[in-house]
């Protein structure tokens, strides 16, 4: 074949692809949720759309008022359904706080860490920037947490329960392919940043087995990736240092625990976790990555205007990214950090919709 033909070739075979992503966009399974969650991911999807990506959406009513009505968490079909999706937005799930119809655990385990676990999200990548006024002010970092083992895993149980003899086991699963493929994907992102470090949070000094096996599956790791540098905190004192040098980290990996309680941390420390957005991510891409705010379904605010929908704005812009719109994900990211310079901590903030509104008119 001539250069000229091939080159033709090569941009047929662009246009039709690009027409084909014109016809069908990409297909995104929503789940709103409960409380704020519709709300928020309502300002997601309009922001989304003002970026000029075009997503083919299905809703899917899971949560907490699904299982009140019908006593279903993820019924099979409904999980079957999802794979087929090329990326799923959540919203938030669960009952009021306080409300005890919805048993602890069976949204939690039933759904969120169901979806993590059959989807293979093996990272629950977290990014936090310091909002202007915030103990974090300026800082700009990312928590790779391991997302399908450690506590979370589910082993253990209980011995002559409701006994006073009773015993109750909670074991931590890490396999050494899971602990790596963690490693590796904070490495690879470690050297598409700029600082280009790594620090490792564990507890090595008293989980002396799981602590090892983290500590040498990251050595190893790192030898692949000279490029990085690395370092190593105990997860207490990372505590410390989160709230005293948060400007120090980069790229933070850890233990799936470890993880979900530094990012409320970090959060915090941010200008608050109604800002904190997360991908839960397959990046062996052999079925959908998840992404949602890292804040909860508060019902207490629900309806009245007041959520704020910026982490589910800035989750949708990780979706993005993840979907090859990489333009438009930076665009959004662009258009919510422009928002919050003139938007310091404690400064009133408008309805939600006007808050989705303001970004898109950034676009
Ligand atoms: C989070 C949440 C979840 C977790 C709960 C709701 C299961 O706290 O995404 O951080 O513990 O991972
Ligand atoms: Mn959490």
């Amino acid at each position: 074949m001539h250069e000229a033909e091939r080159g033709h070739e090569a941009e047929r075979g662009h246009e039709a692809e690009r027409g084909h992503e014109a016809e069908r966009g990409h297909r995104v399974a929503v789940i709103g949720g409960d409380g704020i969650g519709p709300e928020v991911i309502a300002e997601a999807l309009k922001v989304a759309s003002a970026a000029g990506v075009s997503l083919d959406t299905v809703a899917y009513d899971l949560g907490a008022a699904r299982y009140l009505a019908t006593g279903e968490v993820l019924p099979d079909t409904v999980l079957g359904e999802l794979r087929g999706f090329d990326a799923i937005l959540l919203g938030a799930v669960g009952p009021p706080v306080g409300s005890n119809a919805v048993p602890p655990g069976t949204l939690e385990r039933g759904l969120l860490l169901r979806l993590r676990f059959e989807l293979d999200l093996y990272v629950n990548l977290r990014p936090f920037t310091g909002l202007a006024g915030s103990p974090a002010e300026g800082c700009d970092f990312v928590v790779v947490r391991e997302n399908t083992e450690g506590a979370y895993a589910g082993e253990g149980g209980f011995l002559r329960k409701g006994t006073p003899h009773e015993v109750a086991t909670q074991g931590s699963v890490n396999t050494r392919m899971g602990v790596e493929r963690c490693a590796r994907f904070a490495f690879e992102l470690a050297e598409r940043r700029e600082r280009r470090r790594v620090t490792l949070v564990h507890k090595t000094n008293v989980l002396t087995f799981s602590g090892d096996l983290w500590q040498r599956a990251v050595q190893e790791v790192a030898a692949d990736h000279q490029g990085v540098e690395w370092d190593y905190n105990h997860v207490d004192a990372a505590c410390i240092y989160l709230v005293e040098r948060p400007s120090a980290y980069d790229v933070i990996v850890t233990d799936n625990l470890f993880g979900d309680i530094l990012t409320d941390l970090a959060g915090a420390l941010c200008g608050g976790i109604g800002f904190a957005a997360s991908a839960n991510l397959n990046p062996a891409r052999t079925g959908p990555s998840l992404f949602e705010p890292v804040h909860g379904a508060a019902h207490d605010i629900a309806g009245t205007g007041r959520a704020n929908p910026l982490a589910a704005i800035s989750s949708a812009a990780l979706m993005l990214d993840h979907l090859g719109e990489a333009a438009a994900s930076a665009r959004i990211s662009k258009a919510v950090a422009s928002y919050l310079a003139s938007h310091p901590v404690g400064a009133p903030f408008p309805s939600t919709s006007a808050v989705g509104d303001a970004i898109a008119e950034r676009l």
